[in-house]
């Protein structure tokens, strides 16, 4: 695997390179993770992307951007008090942040794949928020109701020897691993691959971006149809 280039991405928000009609309104609350340093990256511009195409479909988007926001990811001896009791309250922080998971009907963590894992910031948020007693541990579990489309950008392109890596990544540590064990009944996978269009310039490198956009468009009408 060739190491990153840097990409930036401006004028996402741009309607005028938004592919295909908007889906039909359903309403409710859609949490959009997006796990990136730099504002202006091709992993904000498809979050951006994904958020607007769960507003046109008549969600309340709540975009959580974990960097802007600070988010620490190392656990904290506050997080867990008591490991092995599922009703024992965690810091004020972990209850926040899975407020907000509790009030989604639709989450949509956005994220680069590094290392065919999750960046540390978006795996230490799973770490401290989805806990034993709040996503998993109850009979009934909170999470049921709930839809999830796990939406990454790979560097490396569909037919690279390492593809299977990727897609193993999520299928299994993130639909069954998580979202599966925790109860969530509808869980999608999308994988933007070769997301930095290796040698490519000028027209054919925003053609590119522009088939990025509308993949990751259309995993999100997928999700929203059900
Ligand atoms: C630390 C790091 C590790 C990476 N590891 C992988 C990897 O394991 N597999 C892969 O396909 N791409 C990998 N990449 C490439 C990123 O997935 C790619 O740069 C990203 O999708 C581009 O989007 P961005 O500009 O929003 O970061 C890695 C990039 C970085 C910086």
């Amino acid at each position: 695997m060739d190491r990153p280039r840097p990409l930036v991405c401006t004028g996402f928000m741009n309607s005028e390179n938004t592919v295909g009609q908007s889906p039909a309104a359903h309403g409710g609350t859609a949490l959009v993770v997006v796990s990136h340093h730099r504002p202006d990256s091709l992993t904000a511009a498809v979050a951006g992307r994904a958020a607007s195409r769960l507003e046109a479909a008549g969600y309340s988007v709540d975009l959580l951007d974990l960097h802007a926001e600070g988010f620490d990811p190392r656990n904290r001896v506050a997080d867990e008090p008591d490991y092995g009791n599922r009703d024992k309250t965690y810091s004020d922080e972990v209850h926040a942040h899975f407020r907000r998971v509790r009030a989604a009907d639709v989450i949509v963590p956005v994220f680069p794949v590094w290392w065919f894992g999750l960046p540390a910031l978006l795996k230490g948020w799973f770490d401290r928020v989805w806990n034993y007693g709040l996503a998993y541990g109850r009979s009934r579990s909170p999470m049921a109701e709930k839809r999830m489309l796990w939406l990454g950008l790979a560097g490396i392109p569909a037919h690279d020897p390492n593809a299977d890596l990727v897609r193993g990544l999520f299928d299994g540590p993130l639909r069954r691993g998580t979202s599966e064990y925790c109860g969530v009944s509808d869980v999608r996978t999308a994988v933007l691959f070769d997301s930095e269009g290796e040698d490519l310039s000028g027209g054919a490198r925003d053609r590119h971006y522009r088939e990025l956009f509308s993949e990751a468009e259309a995993a999100v009408d997928k999700l929203v149809a059900g």
